[in-house]
């Protein structure tokens, strides 16, 4: 039998490093660490290497197209499959950021939301029988889908959202910062709550598009690590990288034939509200 293989997204550091190390230690399998920055990444593995850990590490940038092509070749010719699939890489612009709204908007969606859905479209026809996908959006999400209009929220809660239309919705919103009329087009004042409205949205729309496609037990949900310690917080965030990595981890682990969490928005390892 093929030896099996957990892939974790933007993971020299931060929460995507303890995603790392938890599936190290939890997952029967080798465990891939990617980052972008391929020193970085190997520092990842040699840190882990003092602790006993062992993962693998490839070069992967979510926003180069060829990076998520050659990950994709190297996983098909080294596993024929992927058995996990934590889409953890993502970017927030600081409150004290003085960029302007539309840059952050285009540059927030352009990673958080396109260039995790293009990582998936490439990775996904890798996906064996009983996978599990752990997307990383944030309760953020949820606060910025409370803050858009009746009309947004009803499309983004939807149950027949297709993705060509939240990617349409997402272009909507980065053209609206550029006129200057995403209030009064209804969006909230956050590019990154509205980039991970898009990736809660997305993976649940990429568990009907599975279930449509009749794949076999493949499980893809979207999850909030938590408030977090790490360079994106500021290390403002109250719990560990290790504690931030549990529900991705239990995303990534659930087992054969699960019913729940399954498409849906998970927080503390349990289904959370995603509704008007
Ligand atoms: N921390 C929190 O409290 C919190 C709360 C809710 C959700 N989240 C989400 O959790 C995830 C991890 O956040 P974090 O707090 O661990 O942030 P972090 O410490 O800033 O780490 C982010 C990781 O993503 C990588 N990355 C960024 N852009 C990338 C790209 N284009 N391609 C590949 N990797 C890329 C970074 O690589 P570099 O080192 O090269 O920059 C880094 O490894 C994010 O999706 C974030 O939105 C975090």
């Amino acid at each position: 039998m093929a030896t099996k293989v957990a892939v974790v997204t933007g993971s020299n550091k931060g929460v995507g490093f303890g995603i790392v190390r938890a599936l190290c230690k939890n997952f029967k399998g080798d465990v891939i660490l990617t980052a972008r920055n391929p020193e970085l990444g190997q520092a990842a593995v040699q840190e882990l290497g003092k602790e006993g850990l062992h993962p693998k590490f490839h070069q992967l940038d979510i926003t180069d197209h060829a990076s998520i092509i050659a990950l994709r070749d190297f996983l098909q010719n080294t596993y024929q499959g992927i058995d996990v699939l934590v889409n953890n890489a993502g970017i927030a612009y600081k409150a004290a950021s003085t960029a302007p709204f539309s840059e952050q908007a285009e540059v927030s969606l352009k990673t958080n939301y396109f260039a995790t859905l293009d990582a998936c479209e490439v990775l996904f026809p890798l996906l064996r029988p009983h996978a599990r996908v752990s997307n990383v959006s944030s309760m953020v999400s949820q606060f910025a889908l409370a803050k858009c209009s009746d009309a947004w929220k009803a499309r983004f809660v939807s149950t027949d959202i297709t993705m060509d239309e939240l990617s349409d919705i997402m272009n909507k919103f980065i053209q609206a910062t550029k006129n200057g009329t995403h209030k009064e087009e209804g969006f909230p004042e956050t590019a990154y709550g509205v980039s991970k409205i898009g990736v809660t949205v997305m993976s649940l729309i990429q568990q009907r598009e599975m279930d449509k496609k009749g794949a076999d037990d493949i499980v893809i949900n979207a999850c909030c690590p938590g408030y977090v310690d790490t360079d994106m917080t500021s290390h403002k965030g109250k719990l560990t990288i290790d504690e931030g990595a549990e529900t991705p981890v239990f995303l990534a682990m659930l087992p054969p034939g699960v019913k729940e969490p399954r498409g849906q928005f998970v927080r503390e390892k349990a289904v959370a509200d995603w509704k008007m």
